[in-house]
């Protein structure tokens, strides 16, 4: 009996997803390129399994079911297109390959145009939940030649993670790079949630001077309440575990943020797209000025450290928090969602917000109650411009107003640094007002720069140049706006 499926790629990704494969009855393939790591997986956790080996591309190719299935686990970028060449020759017309890694996605836009040239399907996917994700129950984002999905499908939502509902955490998502795209999405918001709570642990810690018990507490009670998260709950463990001499091992930890790109590459896309992501890139940024860790020690000793005690009642200011958190993630949320709709219009892949919303419910890093809330959300309204305009998001926003504020300001005034609550209480405030100080702004381009600028009380599309000074000329310059 032929292979169903194969993989290429045992680092612990790949592994962990060949073994969930075997568990729900697929014959896998496994491959890797070199020979020793395909026997010590046979040899090691495949033992006793339906898992095969094949030790060249040609084995894999002759071990599979046609129309083969190949999917690619291994390092995004250069690796993937040199398989990808290798495996072509060596293929069928309708034979599928597919990336589970985290591409970037106009890389995936590319290999699905020119694999389709040579009658080859291909399928980006994003796959996220880690180790125990892949091994256990991933949310799969997949993307690319439509014709594929159809074969692929079965697998994919077999292994996927299931909602409570046991809805698969895995649809297709749209034509070429668009389940990249979704996953760098879903990579974004994970570091917009991660930035928020360690704003939120700051604030305790140096602000209420809570010790890191309390504070575990703390997180333990927020998980029963809507910021039910999986980042949280690890949290909670992360603040109560002890180092070997009985101290917070947390603390021990060197307060520099790595990071391997997605975060950068969905702020970047919301540059080129317009689209005012601000609580994502401010916890892009917010990785960066960690990373500058000597700057900041002399900074700190030129400056004075801050003593940034926050007076009052702390059960108020813990619950004061916990609303600025989760209106925070609203607004976090809205502004991945309108850039997903951004790129869904420009490049007419059709995303289905809701089924978004509820691959990322289970088996993802940024798994949380939440999401079904969100997938209501799109059901009301698939086309919903703004998360928060939804009347249950909208209802915590006005809830948590005053608090939310009350943190910001405090914030501010103590000088503990919580840019991603900041600038997303900044952000509601700007999107809720029908009037900005832009006009001004036109009219210093005018002044400089003869930009030109449209009134109010005339068509929009029709331009003015105002000679200010009474020295330039009339001639204005073009209005394009990238
Ligand atoms: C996932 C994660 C994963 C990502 C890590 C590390 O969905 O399982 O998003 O894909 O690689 O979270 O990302 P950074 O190194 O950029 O923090």
């Amino acid at each position: 009996m032929k292979g169903d499926i194969g993989v290429i790629g045992l680092a612990v990704m790949g592994q962990n997803l060949i073994l969930n494969m075997n568990d729900h009855g697929y014959k896998v393939v496994a491959h890797n390129r070199t020979a020793e790591k395909v026997d010590e997986f046979l040899q090691g956790p495949a033992k006793g399994t339906n898992i095969v080996g094949a030790y060249s591309l040609q084995e894999l190719v002759d071990k599979l079911e046609s129309p083969r299935k190949i999917m690619l686990m291994v390092r995004a970028g250069d690796v993937v297109d040199s398989f990808i060449d290798k495996l072509v020759p060596l293929l069928d017309k309708g034979d599928i390959i597919i990336d589970g890694g985290n591409t970037n996605f106009p890389d995936t836009n590319r290999r699905v145009a020119t694999l389709k040239e040579k009658g080859i399907h291909f399928i980006g996917s994003g796959v996220s939940g880690g180790e125990e994700g892949a091994r256990f129950g991933p949310s799969i984002m997949p993307g690319g030649s439509p014709e594929a999905w159809p074969f692929v499908k079965p697998i994919f939502q077999a292994i996927s993670a299931k909602t409570e509902n046991n809805e698969p955490c895995c649809d297709w998502v749209g034509n070429d790079g668009a389940g990249h795209f979704v996953k760098m999405v879903h990579n974004g918001i994970e570091y917009g949630d991660m930035q928020l709570i360690t704003e939120a642990y700051q604030f305790m810690k140096d602000g209420l001077g809570m010790t890191h018990d309390e504070m575990q507490s703390v997180f333990i009670e927020w998980n029963k309440t809507e910021l039910n998260s999986y980042l949280v709950e690890i949290t909670s463990d992360i603040l109560g575990y002890k180092d070997t001499d009985g101290e917070p091992l947390v603390e021990k930890i060197l307060d520099t943020a790595g990071q391997k790109g997605t975060g950068k590459w969905t702020g970047i896309n919301a540059l080129d797209m317009g689209i005012p992501l601000t609580l994502i890139t401010e916890s892009v940024f917010a990785r960066c000025l960690s990373s500058l860790k000597d700057q900041r020690v002399e900074a700190e000793e030129l400056f004075g450290k801050k003593e940034s005690i926050v007076e009052g009642d702390k059960q108020v200011w813990i619950e004061a928090l916990r609303q600025a958190l989760l209106a925070s993630k609203i607004i976090s949320y809205a502004q991945g969602f309108m850039l997903m709709r951004e790129a869904s219009n420009e490049n007419g892949w059709d995303l289905n917000y809701g089924n978004v919303a509820l691959m990322w419910r289970g088996g993802c890093i940024i798994r949380s109650a939440f999401l079904s809330n969100i997938r209501d959300a799109y059901d009301i309204d698939p086309e919903l411009s703004f998360l928060g305009s939804d009347s249950y998001f909208k209802g915590i926003l006005e809830n948590s107003m005053s608090a939310w504020r009350k943190v910001a300001a405090k914030s501010m005034e103590v000088g503990i640094p919580m840019p991603s609550m900041t600038s997303a209480l900044t952000f509601l405030d700007g999107y809720t007002t029908a009037r900005l100080p832009a006009n001004l702004l036109q009219a210093q381009r005018d002044y400089f720069g003869a930009h030109t600028y449209e009134r109010v009380d005339k068509p929009k599309g029709e331009f003015f140049h105002t000679n200010w000074t009474g020295k330039g000329g009339d001639v204005s310059s073009t209005t394009y706006n990238s």
